[in-house]
């Protein structure tokens, strides 16, 4: 049995300090097996920011492992953004954007999603290279095949239920079908702000349909869940989700995933995975 805490959109330089606090606590007690954090460490990759993020990862119990997101490289020094948009984040955060975490029972391949440049005017949107793919599929396939195997990017590879059409990294649908190809049975990402879990087949079954147990949801054994962290930390919510994490539990080839909710003094589990839409998610 593994246990394992998903941490995503921290956003330092626009944290409560009161939540911060209470997760360092809530994961120093709960002491997972491993952290995921999925990306947005910072809210504009400044050097300030990078250095409570670093505090923060370094109270936090071991192993840890990350990827960026797109707030992670700088919006205002292009050159920095071109030349060496990662150079921040491997100084405080990680060397590598793309680990790979391996024991005898799970297998983790992360995914950087953070694009520098995009033909279009937003550039917060994620995407996903072929080569990245290719490369997702060859670490997979070295692992024993009795491993939960899992990926993690910082952009969402489905969408919320309660919006369809929501923005996708790009490739979501050829990345979707090489991890299921893989025997991956957990995908773990960010960015919208918004926690929700839904199968990535189609199977006619509507994600409240295949909740189990108040609040959790399990993928495993041929199904691949997509899963989606709130924000843990950051004062920049959507519609009316809390702050939120998300404790999984991996079993028999099966991942229950939890998601945790902060109430203003302290954790607690979330009555349903798939939150009401509040106001519109952006
Ligand atoms: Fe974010
Ligand atoms: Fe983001």
């Amino acid at each position: 049995m593994r246990r394992i805490a998903q941490i995503s959109d921290l956003h330092f330089g626009r944290t409560d300090p009161a939540v911060v606090e209470g997760l360092v606590r809530e994961l120093n007690e709960d002491r997972p097996d491993l952290i995921i954090a999925s990306g947005d460490f910072t809210m504009a990759a400044r050097r300030v920011e990078y250095r409570e993020a670093q505090h923060f990862l370094n109270r936090l119990p071991k192993p840890w492992i990350a990827v960026p997101g797109n707030h992670d490289i700088s919006p205002f020094h292009l050159m920095q953004r071109f030349v060496r948009p990662f150079a921040r984040y491997r100084r405080f955060i990680a060397a590598d954007t793309q680990p790979t975490y391996q024991d005898d029972e799970i297998g983790v391949v992360c995914l950087n999603t953070v694009r520098t440049w995009a033909p279009e005017r937003d550039w917060s949107q994620g995407k996903i290279h072929r080569w990245q793919i290719a490369g997702a599929e060859a670490r997979l396939r070295t692992m024993p095949a009795h491993l939960f195997k899992i990926v993690v990017g910082h952009h969402p590879f489905m969408p919320p239920p309660w919006d369809e059409e929501a923005r996708l990294v790009g490739r979501a649908d050829k990345a979707l079908a090489a991890f299921r190809r893989s025997g991956v049975g957990l995908t773990l990402a960010g960015h919208l702000h918004r926690h929700y879990a839904r199968f990535a087949e189609a199977d006619g079954a509507g994600p409240e349909r295949v909740a189990v147990d108040r609040g959790s949801m399990q993928g495993g054994r041929g199904r691949l869940l997509a899963v989606q962290a709130g924000s843990a930390t950051s004062t920049r919510l959507r519609g009316n989700e809390p702050n939120a994490y998300n404790r999984i539990r991996i079993e028999d080839g099966l991942a229950t995933v939890t998601v945790r909710l902060w109430n203003g003094r302290h954790w607690q589990d979330a009555e349903q995975v798939s939150p009401r839409p509040g106001r519109e998610p952006s």
